[in-house]
């Protein structure tokens, strides 16, 4: 199969990047981070988590976020939702998406949603009743689809189960997540292949942590099989804090550079790219592990 000429990427550094930093990032930070997403040209920015902030206090601000950011009209600003609490605080804040996540593995959706997958998906109910009340789109998050932290192997059946019963709730945008990074790419293509024989290509997504160092292998291997759509944080920020070890999602930067290697199209500005992750790796003290952002960056300093 020939490869795709455009792909969306869904700039996911605001909520998965940004949710496992240590210290409290300034709401302001946050804010900043995401108008210079939406302003690069990203059609889709995960923007918040309105998730228990006891689980996870770095999200606690997600309604200041969104009343802080200045919104561009045909940006989607989207959050996670895990139940309808957070679906209703995520509507008043003004999201124009809810993502709702579920994990392939039992034990994961234990130890991240403190329920079963069974569980979760009858909590998940509501929010899809609730977004279709509202006309928002709905999306669906597969966790530990290529493998789990506790249960090491998921089979491609558990993933599908899942995917099928989102599809029944009316999501419409499948986010198929290798959390700990471990996928490869042939067992990657295998279940992208497996899972747009259940929906749609066009409504699956790549979700790739990069722990493994795989997850570009792992993009080229879905958009060979005609997976258009990507998650991707930039400075390769993230990682989860109920995956232990798990780095960070592939690095915005890294994707770019592989698809306009390609000569796929994205809308998305490269060097604003560059820019944002340097300047949130500044603020956060940290360096970016974006290579393609570090070798553009050094290459402007010398
Ligand atoms: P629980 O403790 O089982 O639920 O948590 P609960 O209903 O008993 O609520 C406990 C407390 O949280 C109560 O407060 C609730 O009011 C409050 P208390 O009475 O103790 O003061 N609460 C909330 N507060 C604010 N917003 C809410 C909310 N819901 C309850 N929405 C729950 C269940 C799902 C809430 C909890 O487990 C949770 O918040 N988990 C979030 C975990 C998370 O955010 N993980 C990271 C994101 S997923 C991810 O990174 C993977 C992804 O990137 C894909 C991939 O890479 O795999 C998407
Ligand atoms: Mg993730």
């Amino acid at each position: 199969m020939s490869l795709p000429e455009r792909v969306k990427l869904v700039e996911v550094s605001p909520r998965d990047g940004l949710q496992n930093e240590a210290d409290f990032v300034d709401t302001a930070i946050k804010v900043e981070l995401i108008n210079r997403l939406a302003n690069a040209g990203f059609s889709n920015i995960e923007s918040a988590s309105f998730v228990s902030p006891k689980w996870v206090p770095q999200m606690a601000d997600g309604n200041a976020v969104m009343q802080g950011i200045s919104r561009l009209p045909n940006t989607i600003y989207s959050a996670l939702t895990p139940n309808l609490r957070g679906y209703d605080d995520a509507i008043a804040s003004g999201v124009n998406e809810v993502v709702i996540f579920a994990a392939a593995s039992e034990a994961f959706s234990q130890r991240n949603i403190n329920c079963s997958i069974a569980e979760s998906m009858s909590r998940f109910e509501s929010v899809a009743k609730a977004a279709q009340r509202d006309g928002l789109r709905l999306r669906g998050s597969i966790s530990c689809a290529l493998g789990c932290p506790y249960q090491g192997q998921v089979p491609e059946s558990a993933v599908l189960d899942v995917v099928k019963r989102m599809q029944d709730l009316g999501v419409v945008e499948f986010d198929i997540a290798d959390t700990i990074g471990v996928g490869t790419a042939g067992q990657v293509a295998s279940l992208m292949s497996a899972v747009a024989r259940v929906v749609p290509i066009a409504q699956v997504a790549g979700h790739f942590h990069d722990t493994y160092g795989q997850a570009l292998a792992n993009i080229y291997a879905s958009l060979q099989v005609g997976v258009t759509i990507y998650h991707a944080s930039v400075a390769g920020l993230g990682g989860c804090p109920y995956a232990k070890g798990a780095t960070g999602n592939v690095a915005t930067e890294d994707v770019l550079y592989l698809l306009n290697g390609l000569g796929i199209h994205t809308g998305v500005d490269f060097n604003a790219v560059v820019e944002t992750g340097q300047w949130v790796s500044q603020q956060l003290g940290k360096k970016s592990v974006s290579r393609a952002g570090n070798a553009i960056a050094a290459k402007a300093s010398t």
